[in-house]
């Protein structure tokens, strides 16, 4: 049975600030949700988020960047916006940044990944939301997940895995794409993806196969909206067991917190935090930025979910890690490498700042 797994994600305002969604919002975004699946839009549907974003987690057979799909999730976000704006919910609205749907949500503000496969007869699935970041945080767990031996014994010792697989990467500023096959070109790739705030991994495909095995959200919104105005907060798909990854190889990476780019004001460095489900609520400084996994079984395009994948006590040396990382990089108060480096403030007050001493820069 082909199947295509939708994520669709946008922050419509926070509970209090950017630290969680209200409970509202999250009545009416299953209110929808509900009514899609009733008249026969989507085959099954699971509501998830982080911090103070939202995500549509959906199952149907319309095919990616579907009209139909894209259109029902903007009319969510628009009518979650209301409630917001009722309730004064801190940035209500944020992330759509258009008056009016068109076409499909490319450019629009909400994030989305999709993919369209054959659904196996065992089907895991891993779906990874992450608060106060940009989509470039995924490149390092993909990487390990599919390309790093001592991360994934599979691509070692499992023959299905042992040629490994392709990555398609985006250039987000020029607007390009390009596949790499690893392990070949693996040393190629990291010279791009290891600058995650511009190259992201949106796909990674089986050698022998088209289908996805993996996809990413990679919307930036100060790309699209010319200043900022939120981050990104991306969302992730991974495809698990039989031929790819295993369950644990996929979760595995997390139990390293990596730096990313987010955190408060978006213009910070800060440990990608595993967390459990309950535990989705960046509240220091804004953070620490944190990632949440929501594990499903697929069957006939049912979603059976979800189970709390980074929530296991296996995670805590992490999340300590996580902690220890935040303290010693907030000690760095507004200097880098805490703070982004210049070009990457581009979008926030910098530009002001700068304009305003203009004139009192002198040759030197
Ligand atoms: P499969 O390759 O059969 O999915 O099993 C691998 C596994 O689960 C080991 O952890
Ligand atoms: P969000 O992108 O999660 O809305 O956070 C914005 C922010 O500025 C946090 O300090
Ligand atoms: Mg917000
Ligand atoms: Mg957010």
């Amino acid at each position: 049975m082909e199947i295509t797994l939708s994520i669709i994600k946008a922050d419509v305002g926070g509970y209090v600030g950017h630290s969680d969604v209200h409970p509202e919002l999250r009545r009416k975004a299953v209110e929808q949700l509900e009514k899609a699946k009733k008249n026969g839009l989507i085959i099954d549907f699971s509501q998830g988020e982080v911090g103070d974003d939202i995500a549509l987690i959906m199952t149907h057979q319309k095919g990616v960047e579907n009209e139909e799909i894209h259109k029902f999730a903007w009319d969510t976000f628009t009518a979650m916006t209301e409630v917001a704006k009722e309730f004064g919910q801190y940035g209500a609205g944020q992330d759509l940044l258009v008056d009016a749907f068109s076409g499909n949500l490319k450019g629009m503000g909400p994030g989305f990944a999709e993919m369209t496969f054959n659904e196996r007869p065992s089907e895991p699935v891993i779906i990874f939301l992450a608060d106060k970041t940009e989509p470039g945080a995924w490149n390092m767990p993909l990487f390990r997940m599919f390309a790093d031996p001592f991360n994934t014994i599979g691509l070692v010792i499992d023959p299905s895995m042992h040629d490994g697989f392709r990555f398609e990467v985006h250039d987000l500023i020029d607007e390009k794409k390009i596949i790499f096959n690893c392990p070949e070109e693996m040393y190629d790739m990291l010279v791009f993806i290891g600058s995650p705030s511009r190259f992201v991994i949106k796909h990674v495909f089986r050698k022998s196969s088209d289908e996805p095995v993996a996809v990413t959200s990679t919307q930036r919104l100060f790309l699209m909206a010319g200043r900022y105005i939120g981050k990104d907060d991306p969302v992730m798909a991974v495809r698990c067991q039989s031929g790819l990854p295993a369950v644990g190889e996929v979760v595995e990476p997390f139990a390293f917190p990596h730096a990313v780019a987010g955190w408060m004001r978006g213009s910070h460095h800060g440990p990608l935090m595993p967390v459990a489900l309950e535990d989705d609520t960046p509240t220091r400084f804004d953070g620490p930025p944190r990632v949440v996994g929501r594990g499903f079984q697929l069957k006939d395009g049912k979603l059976i979910g979800p189970r709390d994948m980074l929530g296991d006590k296996s995670f805590d040396n992490a999340r300590q890690l996580a902690l220890d990382a935040a303290d010693y990089l907030r000690r760095h108060g507004p200097f880098e490498p805490h703070r982004l480096p210049l070009d990457e403030m581009e979008y926030t007050t910098m530009p002001s700042v700068m304009k305003k001493l203009k004139d009192r820069f002198l040759p030197a």
